[in-house]
């Protein structure tokens, strides 16, 4: 089955105002009207308008780098998927391994998240990784099946459509260590395992799953040509529209 490549850039705590807008028009005029890769980009909230601006009409759609799972309230600092949705986002990433590991969310509460944000018509990007020490002690299956079921507790197999995975092993993300494409395959297939066994063969072949760590122009061709890396979330090379651009079109060349 033949999926579409979902290319996503995640700015992170990056960039000012004038900063995003020019990146995303950068992006804008570099992509153009690439039509067989799905894009989208994370910018920091308080430009996510900004930014949507920029990009209206484009290929690319906007996204949010994490959520809350209430609508309103008293909730210091939070956004919720209504207000992300008002500002033009169409997808959210929950679970990134940053806000798992520096901001401490737990698996519980990326679940709580995800079925928020698919049941506000949001879709999920639903990132899920081990650290290297859970590497280096044979943990990584156990770390990420666990991430993965319980990240997806109560979403049907209908809701999967509006699911994507990326796999991002913490070692590898920012760290200009990437794993290498055999590595990321066999974690790959093991998930797309695990979503047949939860979700049956055919959402499980649908599901795109995303690789994520360090991905670059240089390394690009190479994971995109796994057989279930089927896109990729990028971080730093997504600060610069060039980079990112070469991701896209490593992705478009291995899919030839
Ligand atoms: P990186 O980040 O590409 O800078 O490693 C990836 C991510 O955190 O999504």
């Amino acid at each position: 089955m033949s999926r579409r490549l979902f290319i996503a850039g995640n700015w992170k705590m990056n960039l000012d105002c004038a900063g995003a807008v020019g990146l995303a028009k950068g992006l804008v005029e570099q992509i153009g009207s690439v039509v067989e890769v799905d894009l989208a980009v994370a910018p920091p909230m308080v430009y996510a308008a900004a930014v949507g601006e920029a990009i209206k009409g484009s290929r690319s759609a906007l996204a949010a780098q994490n959520m809350f799972y209430e609508d309103n309230g008293a909730f210091t600092g939070e956004v919720s998927g209504a207000m992300l949705k008002d500002v033009g986002c169409t997808h959210a990433i929950l679970g990134h391994s940053e806000r798992r590991h520096v901001i401490g969310e737990t698996d519980e509460m990326v679940n709580r998240k995800v079925v928020k944000a698919l049941g506000d018509g949001l879709k999920v990007i639903l990132c899920v990784g081990e650290l290297l020490d859970q590497r280096e002690a044979d943990k990584t299956a156990d770390v990420v099946t666990t991430q993965v079921r319980v990240g997806l507790e109560g979403v049907s197999a209908g809701a999967m459509s509006d699911v994507t995975i990326a796999y991002e092993p913490v070692w590898a993300i920012g760290t200009g260590k990437t794993a290498m494409p055999e590595e990321a395959q066999e974690v790959h297939a093991m998930i797309r395992g695990l979503l047949g066994d939860m979700y049956g063969v055919e959402a499980s072949q649908a599901t795109v799953i995303q690789y994520g760590g360090s991905v670059k122009p240089s390394n690009a061709g190479e994971l995109l040509g796994q057989p279930d890396i089927d896109g990729a979330l990028v971080g730093g090379a997504a600060l610069k529209a060039t980079d990112f651009v070469g991701i896209v079109q490593a992705g478009i060349g291995i899919r030839k």
